[in-house]
């Protein structure tokens, strides 16, 4: 019998230090009403101190309380990360030790794909009937490789974690996943540093960013859908990436999907990377938009570029 990678869990954390755009207006050359209109943002979430595992401790925490599992019962972690708080240990490894759990833990690196990538990795541990449980985290400490300096990129990116709990199931889940990426885009989009002692900070092409992103998302939604034999009127929820809200609307419109049924974050949670969809996810669950039995369709796209989508029956 098929097994399927069923979510069962949810959970998110935000540090909570709120930086608005008129905050970023003091120091920035910006305007709030720039901000809003061509991105979509109004504030974002900062870390003080906490680190990237704090972060994804608390978001774990919280999707094992919904999925009613105990750390023990956890097969595989997979944490999706752009900012590992250390070169090694994988931060995943260190937060398998303070969740309590004794499974194998790794970290992944696809920026804001991180998740989309890690949760087509828990499908196939699931689906090939290696593992039952599978945390899949994504945690970002973004602020720490921003340039404050750069308005270009400084008003875009943010901090926070969200988790999913995944569990194998014979009825229902993941139906697809599909992976992308082309290594030839790094001057587009990445971190400046030179060699493993220097952090570096983020530069971005935004516009070719923009350009690109709108292609190959519109371009991948299209390809889920007939790849699953579907059309945009069978899913209930697009939970995107959340870069930028006019990216966002570009690609429900190609698809023919109203914006009443794409979750929305960007205004209150910015670009945090690899954890936009899993923040945007559980903030649909607990208001109670997403309920069981939803189609949902979670794409992204970051620096790489890599990108890819997930459709799971919820
Ligand atoms: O998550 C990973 C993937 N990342 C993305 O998907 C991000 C994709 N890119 C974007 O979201 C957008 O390109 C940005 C929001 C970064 C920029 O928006 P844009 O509409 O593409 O603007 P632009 O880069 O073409 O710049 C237009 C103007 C420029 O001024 P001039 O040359 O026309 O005088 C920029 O210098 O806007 C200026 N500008 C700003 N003005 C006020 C750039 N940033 C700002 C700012 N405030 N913060």
């Amino acid at each position: 019998m098929k097994r399927f990678a069923r979510i069962i869990g949810t959970g998110s954390y935000l540090p909570s230090k709120i930086v608005t755009n008129l905050d970023l207006e003091k120091t920035l050359d910006t305007t709030d009403e720039w901000i809003t209109a061509r991105t979509g943002i109004k504030e974002r979430r900062i870390v003080t101190d906490e680190s990237t595992c704090d972060l994804a401790l608390e978001a774990s925490k919280n999707a094992l309380e919904m999925a009613e599992i105990s750390p023990s019962k956890i097969d595989l972690i997979i944490l999706a990360t752009t900012t590992p708080d250390k070169i090694f240990p994988a931060t995943a490894t260190m937060l398998q030790d303070r969740l309590g759990a004794s499974c194998p833990a790794f970290d992944l690196q696809a920026v804001c794909a991180g998740f989309v990538f890690a949760l087509s990795t828990a499908q196939q541990y699931i689906e090939n009937g290696s593992f039952k449980n599978i945390l899949v985290v994504g945690s970002e400490t973004m602020s720490k490789i921003v340039d404050w300096n750069d308005r270009s990129t400084a008003i875009l990116f943010a901090d926070g974690a969200g988790a999913v709990l995944i569990s194998s199931d014979n009825a229902t889940g993941i139906k697809h996943s599909k992976l992308y990426s082309d290594g030839s885009f790094l001057s587009s989009l990445h971190v400046n540093n030179n060699g493993i002692n220097d952090l570096g900070t983020i530069e971005m092409l935004g516009n070719e960013v923009f350009k690109i992103a709108v292609n190959r998302l519109s371009d991948l939604a299209e390809e889920t859908l007939k790849d699953c034999n579907m059309t945009s009127d069978e899913i209930t929820w697009m939970v995107p990436h959340q870069a930028n809200i006019r990216i966002i609307k570009a690609v429900a419109k190609r698809i023919n999907l109203p914006m009443s049924k794409v979750i929305q974050t960007l205004d209150t949670h910015g670009n945090t990377s690899a954890a936009s969809i899993p923040l945007a996810l559980d903030v649909g669950v607990r208001d109670g938009r997403i309920k069981k039995g939803d189609m949902l369709l979670f794409e992204g796209i970051g620096g790489g570029f890599s990108w890819g989508s997930v459709l799971v029956e919820y």
